[in-house]
């Protein structure tokens, strides 16, 4: 080449220009992005996508963007069929589904094997990577093998179906409980959690020492450890005992409780509303609490729990609960003016482009 024409190129070939061509490179490399939704998702996907569209603050994003969405349908034998209308070689793809979605009348059950059949869908006709969007991990509640009762570990099954079925990465919201990647082998699973979206949310009270942070049981104290120390508040914990798969008693609460008055109570889920309701009984009968704050990261809005909550605001000093949109929420929900829903389409917007670049994903939760 003519000494002139590399001047020329080194002119034109700007920092500007070079991470662009970068960029570009990455690009192909990755395939494209698409991101698509089973029925269930749609409408959580559809929140993503908007946001995605907006997504700059420094992060590089690719306008080149596909969204496919309601890609699965019922056969009349109540059979699921999944096709995909588009060209999906090579794509980078994720796949959203929200597996229990309260507002239809799809069950759990339909909706993961919808999830299944559209990942072997893309897998099929070669998409490059699937990753799942799972905000809510159903089955994940049954981890281990229980004594004496001869049910199989359905997060273990979950896990190995996803795999089959030609999953690549899954991202979760605040799973039941972390080990559960350890269910998938070689296959990343991001898990995300609520830490510093309740930080934020209950930042008013910190360093308060009338405030106390609860765990309603073993499996949420390190949550509610890491939340009290970034708050600079004391914690306690919860004796939690089930007699009966519906019926939850707390036997004791573990804490100092000498000058607390509200406590802020945090879990991984509300389902029907039988652990929240026993403790925020015996932390107000008992403890001294006159207002408690509750902030769970997933609510199934289901069983008892909307009667529940009500009782606990009217009667019980139960002044806020805050959830987020991993699970969509019933109207009856919505309407409740005491409990708030947090959207999580910007953290999973980021965390998608993250991943699509290959970039660290804790930095968009933990920044320093
Ligand atoms: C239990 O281990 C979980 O962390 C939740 O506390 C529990 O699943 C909530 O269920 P419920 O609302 O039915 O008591």
């Amino acid at each position: 080449m003519p000494q002139g024409s590399v001047a020329a190129m080194n002119d034109f070939l700007t920092p500007r220009k070079l991470a662009q061509m970068r960029a570009e490179e990455m690009e192909s490399e990755r395939g494209r992005l698409l991101i698509a939704s089973c029925c269930s998702g749609t409408r959580l996907a559809r929140e993503v996508v908007a946001r995605y569209r907006e997504l700059s603050n420094g992060e590089q994003v690719t306008s080149d963007i596909l969204f496919i969405e309601n890609i699965d349908r019922r056969f009349s034998d109540g059979e699921t069929c999944v096709r995909l209308d588009i060209h999906v070689g090579g794509a980078d793809v994720f796949l959203f589904q929200s597996l229990l979605d309260p507002t239809s009348d799809l069950t759990v059950d339909q909706n993961y094997i919808a999830f299944l059949i559209a990942a072997r869908a893309f897998r099929e006709n070669g998409a490059q990577h699937i990753t799942g969007v799972l905000p809510y991990l159903a089955y994940a509640r049954q981890d281990k093998p229980t004594k004496f009762t001869r049910e199989a570990t359905t997060a273990r099954l979950m896990a190995d179906l996803a795999i089959a079925a030609g999953i690549t990465r899954q991202i979760v919201w605040d799973p039941h409980c972390g080990q559960i990647r350890g269910f998938y082998g070689p296959i990343p699973v991001t898990t995300l959690e609520s830490l510093t979206l309740f930080i934020h949310e209950f930042e008013r009270f910190k360093g308060r020492d009338d405030v106390i942070v609860v765990a309603p049981d073993a499996g949420a104290s390190k949550f509610v450890t890491h939340f009290g120390r970034a708050l600079d508040l004391k914690c306690a914990i919860a004796a939690k005992h089930r007699p009966k798969p519906e019926e939850v008693e707390i036997s004791e609460i573990i804490g100092d409780f000498a000058g607390k008055r509200v406590a802020i109570v945090l879990d991984d889920m509300i389902s029907g509303g039988g652990t929240t309701a026993a403790l925020v009984r015996k932390l107000i009968t008992e403890k001294g609490i006159e207002e408690v704050y509750l902030g769970a990261s997933h609510n199934l809005c289901i069983g008892r729990a909307y009667e529940r909550l009500t009782e606990l605001h009217r009667d019980c000093g139960l002044k806020e609960v805050i959830v987020t949109d991993s699970i969509p929420q019933t109207n009856l929900f919505r309407n409740l003016p005491f409990l708030k829903i947090r959207s999580l389409s910007d953290q999973l917007a980021r965390t998608i482009n993250r991943v699509h670049y290959g970039y660290s994903v804790s930095e968009v939760f933990y920044q320093p």
